[in-house]
């Protein structure tokens, strides 16, 4: 039988945290704790206070467990439409500035980042673009940094996009270097991150806040919204909402698209 302490979800996230930084607690708890249970039922482990002691004596199924906590599902061109969006609208109005400040906020492995560098430099070629990605996981920014693609990333790429900013490399797509040479990636944490406040022409923070809990969600896209420039925008997961967008200062511009007032 096993014995399981009244919160060992609290105990577990602890030490996760004193491991990797990463506070589960901050996230929404029920599906990050099946989630975890799930994993460790897997492996035999039937209690987080076993999972701890699992983790303390086989450190390296660390990695497997980020691989089931971190969710680091992306692709390039993820949503086509939204793409188009951004270079028929979003860049021709910044570029009037000559310069456009863009941040991947939760980039996984670089391809919202890459996507956006190719539109840029095929959209708006005389503006001077720079591109940050960051992510909480830094096995993923470490994958970023290389810029390589599998032909399963580059599913829904248009053809003639693709080929503008990647080169075909065996098994899929490497990033040119001029794409990679106008981003740059860093590890950081969006629940802790305080960015200067008007500093990005365009926030893209994608398919990451679904898993915060609302209040830590809430906070975030208001550090966000703060971090654009008037004029400037923010954009979301096609699932998610920003709960009060006109205390924000947003308003919506298309479907999971706001602009800066
Ligand atoms: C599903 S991916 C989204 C990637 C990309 N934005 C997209 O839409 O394709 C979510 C990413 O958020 C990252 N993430 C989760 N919590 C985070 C946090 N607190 N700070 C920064 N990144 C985080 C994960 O490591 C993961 O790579």
């Amino acid at each position: 039988m096993t014995v399981t302490t009244a919160d060992d979800y609290v105990e577990f996230c602890a030490y996760l945290r004193s491991l990797t930084g990463i506070d589960l607690l901050q996230y929404k708890r029920p599906q990050m704790e099946r989630r975890l249970r799930t994993f460790y039922a897997s492996q035999g482990v039937h209690s987080l206070s076993g999972a701890v002691e699992h983790l303390r004596i086989q450190p390296q199924s660390l990695e497997q467990l980020l691989d089931r906590i971190t969710i680091n599902v992306s692709q390039l061109w993820r949503n086509p439409e939204l793409w188009e969006l951004v270079a028929a609208e979003l860049l021709p109005a910044l570029a009037r500035q000559g310069q456009i400040r863009a941040w991947s906020a939760g980039c996984s492995y670089g391809a919202e980042a890459y996507t956006l560098a190719t539109i840029c430099r095929q959209a708006v070629p005389a503006a001077r673009a720079t591109i940050l990605g960051t992510d909480i996981d830094k096995r993923m920014v470490a994958r970023a940094r290389l810029g390589f693609f599998s032909d399963e990333d580059a599913r829904s790429a248009p053809p003639r996009l693709l080929s503008a900013g990647f080169e075909r490399v065996q098994d899929g797509w490497r990033a040119k270097l001029e794409l990679r040479a106008m981003t740059r990636f860093d590890q950081g944490d969006l629940l802790r991150t305080q960015p200067r406040p008007r500093s990005y022409d365009l926030i893209l923070c994608r398919n990451t806040v679904i898993y915060f809990a609302e209040p830590i969600r809430d906070e975030l896209h208001r550090r966000l919204a703060e971090a654009v420039r008037p004029g400037g925008f923010l954009v979301i997961g096609s699932t998610e909402r920003v709960s009060n967008p006109a205390g924000l200062g947003l308003s919506l511009q298309h479907p999971f698209i706001y602009r800066k007032a």
